[in-house]
């Protein structure tokens, strides 16, 4: 839920740890800060006792004497709290990242930020509003020490309330500070070795965390460790840098380094990383390289990363299709799954878990696998999953559905299924994310960097990846046949160029956006995979847009929601209620146009997603998003991308946050 970055090495760090704080900004936006050791401290006043202030030393009302005081350099902002008014008049909130480069420009004079070796950290507030006080780093009661976490500390109460009984002195609300005090207790124990200090304290904490500690006494050094949380490592010529994402890391390297749980890395101004394991036994870690780009992170002439994401969807879809299909023998190819024809052939259950956008793309996976190869599918949201005691076998299979890989209720359902004995298979954007570490199988989506919180290509990639499944499911059972598959094969190699057709001809998405910006509720109704492209469709527009959104399967309007419908629309276009219906081509079209019409006569207004040439829904409805003809089956790919745009063009009317709504993360690594 947060995001950290280390470096120690022969550069100055402040523009690295700010660089790689950008690059970790979607993993949490409440605040963000940063801690460097400073240079004067390894030949003047290494053991000078000080005691840290307890908000911002960076606060500009801080006398500079005060600050020269402190052994490590620590600043931190809390985002959000500045209004900024454009050239062009237009307000926004100024980020977390930019107040906090602000507030180090403002320190040029007076105590500039300098040093060699430091840690920084993005939050995404668990424990404790989001405030300066409760930024990291944290420190020890010294300030000699400070530390950056992302996670949760679960025991943090118990061992806040032991060391506040030693005369340790608390400056947050947070859990994170437990750890600092932690250390400087061990430290005081063992004669100051800060490696040891933190193995024997990370030995105490129950939770998740990835952890970057720094020493006012060990110049140059900084030790970092991780449990369940994760944490990625690199040297290079100019030192050695450790992030909670590659995206912070490869502009040094790709060579990629990951520790096991509680294993510990102390990484050197050399670049020289040397590994413990939980025991403090030297221990040799795993790598990885990575090949993907650097502009992966970057917007590349969109005005969102949001956008940009939605326009990268064909592409995506190009490469989860690509070489899934053999020519020669006709059949689909998931050379990743280990099981045989024997294992498949006993499986009888298959249960879907995941959270949000990756649940409904589990909705849609149940009505294709269902459908197509007859095995009983339940759907299940992790949370719920994780907390009851599901129908779990060794013949049963388990698609656990995670972008980020990491969202902690997903991952706690994939270990329950494991525990029973199912198989389980991840389908996950994140290479060497905590999933794959945990899942028997795993399926890469490979959509690249995903930086806009609110998914958009990873969903089109679960979807086009959850549909070849399912055909691959039915090829084993025989229950479609080569030509079956390659004719839907075909067609899927289609849905690229249909969804660049919509994305050039947006103008009637921006008119319906315009016609509906302004309503306080919209309702979207959709029947069979239409109703789960709905439900996505909601989310988004919710997600974004902050306009209230509620999606139902078509034939339960009446049941209920059709109570919203304010009969003063009838006369006055102002109290319409918006009603996105999506209506392509399928075996209940006809049902739904009742369900529109339905909505109409009451004073609804109508914004049809519909199939090109369908002349009747133009009739009926106030607007018409139309998409080129495809199957039902692969309708919610192309029906999904005029969704994510009007959500998109309604979100900008409102001049909401698009890439980082409020309240929301990318990760989701608490419950
Ligand atoms: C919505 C969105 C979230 C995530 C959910 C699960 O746009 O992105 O609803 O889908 O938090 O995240 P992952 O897929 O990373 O497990």
């Amino acid at each position: 839920m947060c995001g950290i970055v280390a470096y120690t090495g022969t550069t100055e760090a402040i523009e690295i740890l700010l660089a790689g704080l950008r690059r970790l900004e979607y993993r949490g936006y409440d605040s963000a800060g940063i801690a460097l050791q400073r240079p004067a401290d390894r030949a003047d006043t290494p053991n000078t006792p000080s005691t840290p202030s307890t908000s911002s030393v960076a606060d500009t009302a801080t006398p500079a004497s005060t600050l020269a005081a402190e052994p490590l350099q620590v600043v931190r902002r809390k985002g959000l709290t500045e209004l900024v008014t454009e050239a062009d008049g237009s307000t926004r909130n100024k980020g977390m990242i930019e107040q906090l480069t602000e507030a180090v420009a403002a320190l040029a004079d007076t105590d500039p930020l300098r040093g060699t070796c430091g840690i920084g950290h993005t939050r995404w507030a668990t424990h404790g509003i989001p405030s300066e006080d409760n930024a990291h780093p944290h420190r020890d009661c010294s300030g000699r020490i400070a530390v950056v976490h992302n996670g949760i500390i679960e025991n943090y109460a118990k061992l806040r309330q032991q060391l506040t009984a030693k005369g340790h002195h608390f400056a947050s609300q947070t859990d994170s500070e437990v750890i600092a005090h932690l250390i400087e207790e061990q430290c005081a124990g063992n004669g100051g070795n800060l490696r040891e200090a933190v193995r024997t304290s990370v030995a105490q904490l129950s939770g998740n965390f990835a952890l970057a500690i720094i020493s006012a006494d060990e110049p140059g050094t900084i030790v970092v460790t991780r449990n369940d949380m994760p944490l990625v490592l690199g040297s290079f010529e100019g030192g050695a840098i450790a992030a909670s994402d590659n995206a912070a890391i490869i502009e040094y390297t790709r060579d990629l380094i990951f520790i096991d749980d509680r294993c510990l890395a102390v990484l050197h101004e050399t670049g020289a990383i040397e590994y413990y394991d939980p025991a403090g036994e030297p221990y040799i870690p795993s790598g990885y390289h990575f090949d993907g780009s650097i502009e992966d992170a970057q917007k590349g002439g969109y005005p969102d990363f949001f956008l940009k994401e939605i326009h990268e969807q064909p592409r995506v879809i190009r490469d989860v299709i690509a070489n899934r299909f053999d020519l020669k023998t006709k059949t689909l190819v998931f050379d990743e799954l280990p099981l045989t024809d024997a294992d498949l052939a006993v499986i009888d259950r298959l249960y879907i878990v995941a959270c949000g956008t990756s649940y409904h793309a589990g909705l849609i996976g149940k009505y294709l696998i269902e459908n197509w190869a007859r095995i009983p599918v339940e759907v299940e949201v992790a949370s719920e999953f994780r907390y009851r005691n599901p129908i779990v076998t060794p013949n049963t299979l388990v698609l656990a559905i995670s972008q980020s890989g990491e969202t902690t209720d997903t991952l706690e359902a994939v270990r329950l299924a494991r525990r029973a004995g199912a198989h389980v298979v991840a389908i996950t954007n994140r290479v060497g994310s905590l999933i794959t570490q945990e899942a028997n199988t795993v399926f890469y989506l490979h959509a690249q960097l995903e930086v806009s919180v609110a998914a958009t290509k990873s969903f089109l990639a679960q979807v086009a990846l959850i549909t070849l499944f399912g055909m691959f499911l039915a090829q084993e059972r025989s229950l479609l046949t080569g030509p079956q598959i390659a004719e839907i094969y075909g067609e899927m190699k289609q849905l690229p160029d249909q969804i660049e057709h919509i994305l050039a001809n947006t103008s009637a998405i921006k008119t319906a956006a315009t016609a509906c910006k302004d309503a306080t509720t919209a309702l979207f109704i959709g029947r069979g995979v239409g109703a789960t492209t709905c439900y996505e469709g909601a989310l988004k527009l919710k997600e974004i847009s902050y306009l209230h959104a509620e999606a139902y399967a078509g034939g339960e309007i009446k049941h209920g929601p059709i109570a919203l419908i304010d009969p003063l629309g009838l006369n006055d276009p102002s109290a319409q209620t918006p009603v996105v219906a999506v209506v392509t081509q399928s075996t209940t079209r006809d049902k739904m146009i009742s369900n529109i019409e339905e909505m109409k006569s009451r004073g609804a207004q109508i914004i049809a997603v519909a199939t090109e040439g369908d002349r009747r829904i133009a009739e009926l409805a106030d607007f018409v998003l139309y998409i080129p003809p495809t199957r039902e089956c692969l309708s919610p790919i192309t029906a999904s991308v005029p969704l994510q745009l009007l959500a998109r063009y309604i979100a900008e009317m409102r001049g909401t946050n698009i890439d980082q709504p409020r309240n929301l993360a990318k990760s989701v690594t608490v419950e």
